[in-house]
Order: structure tokens, then C-alpha cells, then sequence
């Protein structure tokens, strides 16, 4: 899929919403990020819902710098006072995808995504997914395997839920198989369209040479919710990112022509995130797209050892 290149003069720009007075009119425009805290905002916010998709990776409570790292139990209430203000504000037909990782305690993982499962249970929500990101780079372990995915748990409210396959299907491994015996014979067998993405997505994340890369230490590769934003969602709806970060919701929002609300607590980073969400209305946004091809590392240098002389010799 790819952005909207020729944007219109009066192509519509982003928000960043700070005075208090401001909230309840957030929710009326089309694109805003609001400075502050979420539980603050979302506690201003009318009690009806209006969302129809919200994607989030909330802090992990890793010690990342925008966060204080705290006892995990004080972590997961101040998470279930997020999601029970969030809940009620998600339409009938709408969905939740909570990307986290693990919260790491003296060497020992505790995956978030099983700790907060009863926060989603509580409410009569549906898993539909645990979309597994699995992703090039990170930190290197020495007592344990070194750590390459994380997990969207992706939730619907109810049964009748907005899902459209089609537009997030990706190049078939074997296009041209075909039917070997019964009525279609001879016939092609996979779907014209490409294949489902599947569970396990494998999507660079964003370290130093990323096209995406800001001064955020964590921040969502724009392809990962593309995916989220184009399977669930329709144009003109909303897309809601409580911990908003530099906007990459915004941003796979506003590409494909859904509107954006954000909430962050960091001015900087609220800033980089109207900025963001600008270019991508504006049809200049830089991003990698979800269904582009990883890249083929054996192809690099890098993947070649080449000796020196001297390490030639030394070898000999
Ligand atoms: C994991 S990062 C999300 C990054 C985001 N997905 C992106 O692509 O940029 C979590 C963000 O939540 C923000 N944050 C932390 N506590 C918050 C709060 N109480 N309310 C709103 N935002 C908060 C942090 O400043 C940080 O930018």
C-alpha cells in the first residue's frame, strides 16, 4: 500500500491540544495529539464510544527514560485504570491491539501479555490474535536466549467485529501452484490476491539506520500498524493511541485516511508527532510499508568474512 503522494493544497494538519479547558474538544478533530496524562485525558473524554480501533505500546515499566520503573502489581492496576477508561469507549464493532514485551525482574521475564490478560477477560473481550512481531535487533543475553519478538494481543469488543483480510494480504510463497486433481484441476489454487500475513510478522524494528528513526528510544515501525489500521478500520474512522509516543499510529492513520487521536506526556515528543502526522497528510511522509520484503542479509558485505594479509597469514 502506498501513501497518499499527491496531497491537495489545503491538505488538513495535525494538533497538539495542551490546556485542560481543551479536552472535551479533542475528540472533534480529525487529527490531535493532546499533551498530557492519558488516564487525565481519557477521564475528560464523553463516556460513549467512539473509537474504533485503539493501538498502543504502553511503557513496559523497564526503566525506559519517559518512565519510572515501579512494583509490577502497582503497574498493572495503573494499566487496568487505563483499559477500564478505554473500554467503554470503544464502539460495538471496534478492536484493541496491546503491543508489550516483557518486564524483566532480576534476570527473570514475565510476560506482560499473560499478567494482563484478565484486565481484557473482565471486560467480555475477545482474543482474536496474539500477533507475534518478531524483529532483527536488540540486546544481546548471556544467560538466557537473546529476546527478538514482542506480542500484540489483539482484542475484539464483540463478535461483530471489522475485519478486512483482504486488504492487508501479502504475496503468496507459490503463486503458481495449482489445483491437482477434483473439478479445478490445472487451476490456480491460491487467492489472486496474495496470501493472510499470518501470526508471526516479521518486521524490522527501529534502531539507528531505520527511515522511520527519531530521537524516540522505543518508538512503533509505521508498517506494524499499518497492517492493525487497514484490517480494522475504514476511512474517516478513529484511531485512538493513548501513549502516542512520536505518533507512528498517527502517522499509518493518517496515510490511509483515518483520523488520529493521541495523548502523550513528553512536549518533545508530542511535537515530533504533529510534525509526523503532518507529512503523512501531506503525502511526504517517509516509511516502510508493511508488505515490503525483509531485507536479504547475504546480500551485504558484511556477510562475507574477508580476511586482511596479516589475518591471512596469521591464519596460514
Ligand atoms: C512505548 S512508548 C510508545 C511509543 C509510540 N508507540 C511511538 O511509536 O512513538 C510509550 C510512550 O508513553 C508515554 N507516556 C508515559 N506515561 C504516560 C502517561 N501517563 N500518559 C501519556 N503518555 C505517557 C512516554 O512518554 C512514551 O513516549
Amino acid at each position: 500500500m502506498s501513501p497518499k503522494r499527491n496531497a491537495l493544497p489545503t491538505a488538513p494538519t495535525a494538533h497538539v491540544v495542551k490546556a485542560k479547558e481543551a479536552l472535551k474538544t479533542v475528540a472533534d478533530l480529525d487529527h490531535a495529539i493532546w499533551q498530557g496524562d492519558a488516564e487525565a485525558l481519557l477521564s475528560a473524554l464523553p463516556a460513549q464510544p467512539i473509537f474504533d480501533l485503539v493501538v498502543s505500546s504502553p511503557p513496559y515499566n523497564i526503566g525506559k527514560s519517559y518512565e519510572k520503573k515501579g512494583a509490577l502489581e502497582d503497574y498493572l492496576k495503573w494499566q487496568e485504570r487505563i483499559l477500564d477508561l478505554i473500554i467503554p469507549r470503544l464502539k460495538e464493532t471496534g478492536s484493541i491491539c496491546w503491543q508489550v514485551g516483557n518486564f524483566v525482574d532480576n534476570g527473570m521475564i514475565v510476560p506482560l501479555d499473560i499478567e494482563m490478560a484478565y484486565i481484557f477477560k473482565k471486560h467480555g473481550l475477545k482474543l482474536r490474535n496474539r500477533i507475534i512481531w518478531h524483529f532483527g535487533h536488540g540486546l544481546h543475553n548471556k544467560r538466557r536466549f537473546s529476546g527478538r519478538y514482542e506480542v500484540i494481543m489483539w482484542y475484539s469488543k464483540s463478535d461483530d467485529y471489522q475485519f478486512d483480510l483482504d486488504a492487508v494480504r501479502i504475496p503468496a510463497k507459490y503463486p503458481g501452484k495449482r489445483h491437482f486433481k477434483g473439478p479445478k484441476r490445472g487451476k490456480l489454487s491460491g487467492n489472486p490476491l496474495g496470501k493472510n500475513p499470518e501470526d508471526v510478522w516479521g518486521i524490522p524494528n527501529v534502531k539507528a539506520n531505520h527511515i522511520e528513526k527519531t530521537d524516540h528510544p522505543c518508538q512503533f515501525p509505521v508498517g506494524l500498524i499499518e497492517r492493525l489500521v487497514l484490517s480494522m478500520t475504514k476511512p474517516g474512522q478513529l484511531v485512538f493511541d493513548p501513549f502516542a509516543g512520536v505518533g507512528s499510529s498517527g502517522v499509518a492513520a493518517a496515510l490511509h485516511g483515518r483520523n488520529f487521536l493521541g495523548c502523550e506526556l513528553i512536549a518533545n515528543y508530542a511535537r515530533q508527532a504533529k510534525e509526523r502526522i503532518d507529512a503523512a497528510l501531506a503525502g511526504t511522509a517517509k516509511y516502510r510499508p508493511h508488505d515490503k520484503e525483509l531485507y536479504d542479509h547475504t546480500k551485504s558485505k558484511l556477510s562475507q568474512v574477508v580476511l586482511s594479509e596479516d589475518e591471512e597469514a596469521e591464519a596460514a
